[in-house]
């Protein structure tokens, strides 16, 4: 934070969630995509997205304001390096997890975040009636949106964590809640020896085909449907849980970690792929990510202590921290 003028600082974090939800928008419309590499005029735009040119505009300079485009003299927009990133095509696209932030249903979460402070209890569920992965069941066309998400988040940490760690070492990896498998497809695509198991819920896996597909590894990959809580698949010699844990609190996480320990065998390794809370006054990323666990699905980012303990509880003994240069560390465990 520059600290040079506090007062114009707090207004920029207090009107932060403007910013977010101007986003949102861009990013639903597909702005990045339409720019392209070109300067284009704003009622171009609005007529290829077939929406009200004047406030398109509004909306476009209020980001080139915020540094997402570059507005030139005669209302014409391109990208900004920032804006590069919500292009659909770009390596380490945000643009699906601005889609996603910005739903109105994750929106009525936040707006009670005051109540969740007050009680201790998750906004989510105080306003839903329901965990976000029983709200997205009930409605589809939400989860869909939240699965390209999370296989946006990932194409961001794949590559450092393929570079990062040795998956060559490993007969049968399975991605425990591995979403549409964009991490585990990635280690395969790279170990052409190795073969994977993505495991989700049954309606998350079936929409994984596609990412199995383009990285050309669906013949070495099994997809199981199931529930994590109940029971995981036999026989693989490393079992990941990558962002998995920080959904749930501690006795469901411990739930979690105990399953995988009924069913991995007396040589097999945990990754837990998580972010580590750091010490105070650090790491805006994972103390934000941390709240919106609070506020959304109930659960927490943990600091390396408090991930030893867990995996200790369930039957698990800390061994290693791998950082991977990305936000996302690789914490390697062994069954005792
Ligand atoms: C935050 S996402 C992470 C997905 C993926 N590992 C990644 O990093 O992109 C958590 C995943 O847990 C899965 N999940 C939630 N509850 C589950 C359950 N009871 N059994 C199996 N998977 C579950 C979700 O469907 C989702 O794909």
């Amino acid at each position: 934070m520059s600290g040079q003028n506090p007062y114009a600082e707090l207004m920029r974090l207090t009107n932060g969630y403007q910013v977010s939800q101007a986003i949102y928008v861009a990013a639903t419309l597909g702005i990045a995509d339409l720019l392209g590499d070109e300067p284009r005029d704003s009622d171009d735009i609005a007529a290829k997205a077939g929406v009200h040119p004047g406030s398109l505009y509004r909306l476009l300079r209020a980001l080139a304001a915020a540094g997402v485009f570059h507005e030139d003299a005669d209302r014409r927009f391109s990208l900004t390096a920032i804006g590069q990133c919500l292009r659909s095509d770009a390596d380490r696209t945000l643009g699906p997890w601005a889609e996603f932030v910005g739903r109105p249903y994750q929106w009525s979460a936040w707006g009670d975040l005051l109540h969740g402070v007050q009680t201790g209890e998750t906004p989510f569920r105080h306003v839903h009636g329901a965990d976000p992965w029983e709200y997205r069941s009930r409605h589809p066309e939400e989860g869909a949106i939240f699965d390209r998400a999370m296989t946006g988040m990932s194409r961001r940490m794949t590559q450092a964590t393929v570079a990062a760690y040795d998956f060559s070492r490993f007969r049968c990896v399975i991605d425990v809640g591995g979403g549409h498998g964009a991490l585990l497809a990635a280690v395969l695509a790279a170990h052409p020896s190795v073969r994977g198991v993505l495991f989700d819920q049954p309606g998350v896996v079936a929409g994984a085909a596609a990412v199995l597909r383009e990285a050309g590894v669906a013949d070495r990959c099994e997809v199981v449907g199931g529930n994590f809580f109940e029971r995981v698949p036999e026989g693989g010699d490393a079992y990941l849980l990558k962002t998995v844990l920080h959904d749930w609190d501690d006795a469901e996480a411990r739930a979690i970690l105990q399953a995988c320990r009924r069913f991995i065998g007396p040589e097999g390794k945990l990754l837990v792929l998580e972010r580590l809370v750091a010490p105070p006054n650090e790491d805006l990323e994972a103390k934000f990510f941390d709240l919106f666990m609070m506020t959304v699905t109930g659960g927490r980012e943990r600091a390396r202590e408090e991930f030893a303990t867990l995996l200790a509880d369930a039957g698990f003994r800390l061994d290693a921290v791998t950082r991977t240069g990305t936000p996302i560390c690789i914490i390697e465990a062994a069954p005792i």
